[in-house]
């Protein structure tokens, strides 16, 4: 029978074709002639215990031309998780209370038949910032994550130059570098803790971020890919979000040791497919929400046919399809 793919994402005509990871995916399940379909979160359902999405057929193609379509929708129709092969949960972050819901409603699928990738399990554990503190906290720059402002300002003084994280931001928001007499300090961790009542992260300032901040693309807990962002010279952030520059990068010996230690930890979550963000040979984050770049590095590598990204991380969800019971 032919293979039902769906995608949960943000709204398709609001994606980047040339850039979106997601949409890489849906050209290469396209291509293997399974059949895509695409809902957001909004479409999800409960029903005594099942769980639907109304979804809709959807055909992609890159555009060649400015402003031609990278999508088509067609037929709308109620399918049960349980009738998808795979259902990748993409939704963009924020992880707010929408899409924790939306975790919640794809636990009830029956996991003998259906993968969800990334697993929404481990997406509702795995917090972007938080996780690597308990998994790999070895790998991590000093950090400290509180409400307290005392706390904060103290651990400020002791590290020097150090950068606050929002717990839920994504794409550099937030992110605020420091330096220890900052007369803005005190004002703008009143700011991200909301007057000490919301816990933000306070790290050691890596000075290999002026050089870039890598990206490691992860599968089944192996590196795959690697990029190299680089932030521009009037902002501290190397998102490509905000501004910074896609450079071809390398696996290095210690991208392999850290994914070593966290394969484990990761497939244990469900958690196949991750984007670590590395400084200086340290993580910073670990994404697993809707991890990207993967059409970046496959053009800034030339990358061809089986090499390709999208490629090889459909070939190992076919893996998985055959390992099922
Ligand atoms: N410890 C750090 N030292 C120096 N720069 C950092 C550090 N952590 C993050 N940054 C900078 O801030 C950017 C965003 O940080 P990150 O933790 O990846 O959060 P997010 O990408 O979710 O906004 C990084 O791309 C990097 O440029
Ligand atoms: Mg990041």
């Amino acid at each position: 029978m032919q293979r039902r793919y769906l995608y949960i994402m943000d709204p398709i005509n609001s994606i980047n074709p040339r850039t979106d990871t997601t949409f890489y995916f849906m050209l290469e399940s396209q291509s293997r002639g399974i059949e895509n379909l695409f809902c957001t979160i909004e479409d999800l359902i409960n029903c005594d215990g099942k769980g639907f999405a109304s979804v809709e057929h959807i055909q992609v193609s890159m555009p060649t031309n400015e402003g031609e379509a990278h999508f088509h929708l067609g037929k709308k129709e109620t399918v049960a998780f349980d009738d998808c092969d795979v259902i990748f949960m993409r939704k963009d972050p924020p992880v707010d209370e929408r899409f924790l819901a939306a975790c919640m409603l794809l636990d009830c699928h029956n996991s003998h038949n259906t993968i969800v990738f990334n697993n929404p399990k481990g997406l509702r554990i795995a917090n972007e910032k938080l996780w690597g503190l308990h998994v790999a906290a070895q790998y991590m720059p000093k950090t400290v994550v509180s409400s307290n402002l005392q706390v904060l300002i103290e651990a400020s003084q002791h590290l020097g130059r150090v950068v606050l994280k929002p717990l839920f931001g994504s794409g550099g928001g937030g992110i605020l570098v420091m330096e220890k007499d900052d007369r803005n300090l005190r004002s703008a961790l009143e700011l991200l803790t909301g007057n000490g009542k919301k816990p933000i992260m306070l790290q050691q300032y890596l000075p290999g971020a002026r050089q870039g901040d890598k990206r490691l693309i992860l599968l089944g807990g192996k590196p795959i890919g690697a990029l190299l962002r680089v932030p521009g010279a009037d902002d501290h952030r190397a998102n490509l979000h905000v501004g910074g520059e896609a450079q071809k990068s390398q696996i290095t010996s210690t991208d392999e040791e850290i994914a070593k230690h966290l394969a484990p930890q990761l497939l244990a979550l469900g958690l196949h497919f991750v984007g670590l963000d590395i400084i200086d040979g340290k993580i910073t984050e670990i994404n697993v929400t809707s991890p990207t770049c993967l059409q970046e590095i496959d053009r800034l590598e030339n990358r061809q046919g089986k090499d390709k990204l999208n490629v090889q991380v459909l070939d190992y969800i076919d893996q998985l399809l055959l390992r099922m019971p």
